[in-house]
């Protein structure tokens, strides 16, 4: 079994270069099912979920072609199955884009119950809800999700809950249907915005992305295209924490400095210093962090997604900060591995209040899930001592090359291999 091993204590300097976005790519690789041509993607991150949401695809009969430096060109016209119960697809959370995709497609889809990351009920009953009100009739049975429509029709579709992959499903669906599309109370997120610019690049009718009501004309016929993913926001966010959690001073590049505002306004809340340049950040703190109370929400609140990093900040900051999940049941695994690491934390529903403590100790951690993980690397570091942490394989669904980078500016960290137990 491989861990981490993390030696704490050195403030990290220099530059960090930020990839695609993992929720943008995992939902624009699976669109490309409705592409009528080749489909050239660049900048995808070079992490495990692209690898799989691809190698999904080659399952149903595209042509998959890697072509090196996060570029991938991808042939969907040899497709002919709108089933996906292949094993890759069980265990992946974004492979029920596939159903969107191959609904749009085919008028039908039959596609594993989602699985990924466990923060109590994920139900995907507002994705159903909108096919359904596209034409499409659902059922669950046995694990799987069967989609059967006679043809596909524009409609108004009102969300009862924000949810990020509801708002994608349902435009993956409705982009070829009949007539006008409308979907309220939408998520808003920069990957929803990322999607529908894509869609569009291959010839989409889609306005108003971004905003809380997504129009979608339906068109017959889509092309194929080239398009750039844009940078990943938790990845930048995740860095500019770490900057923060050692004290460090570190320029973040290949980001989109608004993309990262919310962030941006609670380290600086925090005392730490965020400069924006164009296309950059820089992270800076030479003083004791101050405490403060974070609430997730959907885009543009703070995003849930950044929940455990910035937890990682509040544990070590003076006085008593409330932290509050206001997107899933339960998002706060990662906190039992904080404690171990001497952090004092306790949990209530949806809150977690930190008591601050004046340095993090080295523990054998684990991550619990993506973001959960990327809490433990960032407290390791911050923590004196050494620490190792283990089931790194979630960290590495979502982080690209994340030792290459954090090495680069001065962190202390290996991947090494311990007997399995
Ligand atoms: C996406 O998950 C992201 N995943 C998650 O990121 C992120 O945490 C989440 O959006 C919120 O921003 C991908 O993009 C692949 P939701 P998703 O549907 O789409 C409830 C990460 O770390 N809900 O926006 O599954 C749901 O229970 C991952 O990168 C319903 O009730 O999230 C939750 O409370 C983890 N019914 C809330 O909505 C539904 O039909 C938001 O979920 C759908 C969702």
């Amino acid at each position: 079994m491989d861990k981490f091993v993390i030696t704490g204590g050195t403030p990290i300097k220099g530059r960090i270069f930020v990839g695609g976005a993992k929720n943008a790519a995992v939902a624009i690789i699976p669109a490309v099912i409705l592409a009528g041509d080749v489909c050239r993607i660049e900048n995808l991150p070079d992490i495990s979920d692209v690898v799989v949401i691809s190698a999904i695809l080659e399952e149903l009969g595209a042509v998959v072609k890697n072509l090196g430096g996060g570029v991938v060109e991808i042939d969907p016209r040899p497709i002919n199955n709108y089933v996906a119960d292949h094993e890759l697809v069980k265990n992946m959370r974004a492979s029920y884009y596939l159903l969107g995709a191959l609904l749009g497609r085919f008028s039908k889809a039959r596609v594993p119950l989602p699985g990924g990351c466990y923060f109590g009920v994920r139900p995907i009953d507002q994705h159903l809800k909108g096919f359904e009100a596209l034409g499409a009739t659902p059922k669950v049975e046995n694990g799987m999700v069967s989609l059967n429509a006679e043809s596909l029709t524009g409609s108004h579709i009102y969300l009862d809950v924000v949810s990020v992959g509801a708002t994608i499903n349902i435009m993956l669906a409705a982009v070829k249907a009949r007539g006008l599309t409308i979907i309220e109370n939408v998520a808003r997120e920069p990957h929803i915005v990322d999607l529908a610019n894509f869609l569009n690049s291959m010839g989409a009718d889609i306005m108003g992305a971004g905003t809380d009501t997504i129009k979608i004309r339906g068109v017959e016929k889509l092309g194929g295209t080239t398009y750039s993913v844009i940078p990943d926001q938790i990845e930048a966010g995740s860095y500019m924490v770490a900057a923060a959690a050692t004290g460090g001073d570190v320029i973040i590049d290949n980001v989109i400095p608004k993309h990262l505002e919310t962030i941006t306004a609670k380290l600086v809340e925090m005392g730490c210093t965020v400069e924006e340049m164009d296309d950059a950040v820089r992270v800076t703190r030479d003083k004791p962090l101050t405490r403060c109370n974070v609430k997730t929400m959907p885009h543009p609140g703070f995003p849930t997604d950044m929940q455990p990093q910035i937890g990682v900040l509040l544990a070590m900051a003076e006085g008593t900060s409330i932290l509050t999940e206001g997107v899933w049941d339960s998002r706060f695994q990662y906190v039992g591995e904080l404690c171990k690491m001497g952090a004092q934390v306790s949990v209530d529903g949806k809150a977690a209040i930190f008591e601050g403590v004046k340095q993090l100790t080295g523990a054998p951690v684990k991550a619990t899930d993506l973001r959960g993980g990327a809490a433990v690397v960032i407290a390791a570091m911050a923590a004196q001592g050494e620490s190792t942490i283990e089931d790194i394989y979630h960290i590495e669904r979502g982080y690209e090359k994340i030792i290459e980078k954090l090495c680069s500016v001065g962190a202390k960290i290996e991947r090494r291999s311990f007997p399995d137990r």
